[in-house]
């Protein structure tokens, strides 16, 4: 939930509806395995990359409906990423979003195969004729979706930044803040980027405008790992429902590596504000879109 701000809070429910509905239905009858990977993406979650796509669509004047299916498979390839996240082999953690994670509730192996599964799965919600209440995307734009997402989920941006994330997890002297800036690009970045790049694209289709919101998003996703670093030094575990201090305990590479705390949250709102002055370049439909950016700034959780 957002506090204090119904305008985005309808946004949410209006995602939350269509992403819980679909993949309710989805894992019936799978057995353990739906389970695990409803448990994994139900309940609490900002849902910050689907808003970005849909938010991207309507301040661009498309509609909303139409980008659902990339915002839910963005959000499963999402709630895969913290499933994995917190595996022991990687952060091991034993809470997230408030509640055990996964591997805590089903095991280790279940945890895996879930996520696994909302990876893959993720692409047949982009693509199968069998969601008859989600919109298909259009056929000419539909492969540029699936190229986006691909790009930004494997090893040239969301895995790929958590393998530097874990090689440099215990090196973190002599570490400037162009690595961690690297790192964090991949790690991030690139999900947050392309969801808003995937929104700009459906509604105008127009790779000019695709790479402007990407550059947007580029430096709203950086700013978003820069709050959450702080958070993990500044936040409490009711807030974040997340363990807090583990990214000094487990001698992670942070932004807070290499700078200080105020140094940090100075950059992360410098960046928000970039972001914004590019959006604002053309017409503004969505004010959402705005009050979302404002709450990366100062959201506590
Ligand atoms: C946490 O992501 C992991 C990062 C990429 C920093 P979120 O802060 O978006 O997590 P949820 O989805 O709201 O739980
Ligand atoms: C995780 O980053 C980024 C992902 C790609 C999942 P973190 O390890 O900092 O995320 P939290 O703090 O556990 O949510
Ligand atoms: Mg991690
Ligand atoms: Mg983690
Ligand atoms: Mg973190």
């Amino acid at each position: 939930m957002f506090p204090h701000n119904s305008a985005l809070n309808i946004e949410l429910d209006f995602f939350y509806g269509y992403f819980s509905e679909t993949l309710k239905d989805f894992y019936q009858n799978t057995g353990t395995l739906g389970k695990a990977c409803l448990y994994t993406c139900l309940g609490k979650g900002k849902r910050i990359r689907p808003l970005l796509t849909l938010l991207s669509m309507e301040n661009l004047n498309g509609s909303k409906l139409l980008g659902m299916r990339p915002a839910i498979a963005l959000e499963m390839i999402h709630c895969y990423s913290l499933c994995h996240d917190d595996l022991p082999a990687m952060d091991n953690d034993d809470l997230r979003r408030g509640i055990p994670t996964t591997h805590k509730k089903f095991g280790e192996a279940s945890a895996i195969l879930a996520g696994d599964a909302l990876l893959t799965d993720a692409f047949l919600i982009l693509t199968s004729k069998k969601f008859p209440s989600l919109p298909q995307i259009p056929q000419h734009q539909l492969g540029t979706v699936i190229e986006e997402i691909s790009t930004a989920a494997g090893s040239q941006g969301m895995v790929q930044g958590q393998q530097l994330d874990t090689e440099a997890t215990g090196n973190a002297q002599n570490i400037s803040l162009a690595h961690v800036s690297k790192i964090h690009a991949y790690k991030t970045g690139a999900l947050i980027s392309s969801a808003m790049a995937i929104g700009a694209w459906m509604a105008t289709g127009s790779h000019e405008i695709k790479e402007k919101y990407r550059l947007a998003g580029a430096k709203l996703g950086t700013a978003f790992q820069i709050f959450d670093d702080l958070l993990d030094v500044e936040g409490t575990k009711e807030s974040l429902g997340k363990t807090p201090g583990k990214d000094e305990a487990a001698h992670k590479l942070t932004f807070l590596s290499v700078m200080s705390q105020s140094d940090a949250r100075e950059l992360g709102e410098k960046l928000c504000c970039e972001a914004e002055t590019l959006l604002r370049e053309s017409a503004i439909h969505s004010k959402a879109l705005f009050n979302l950016i404002q709450f990366l700034v100062t959201r506590d959780h």
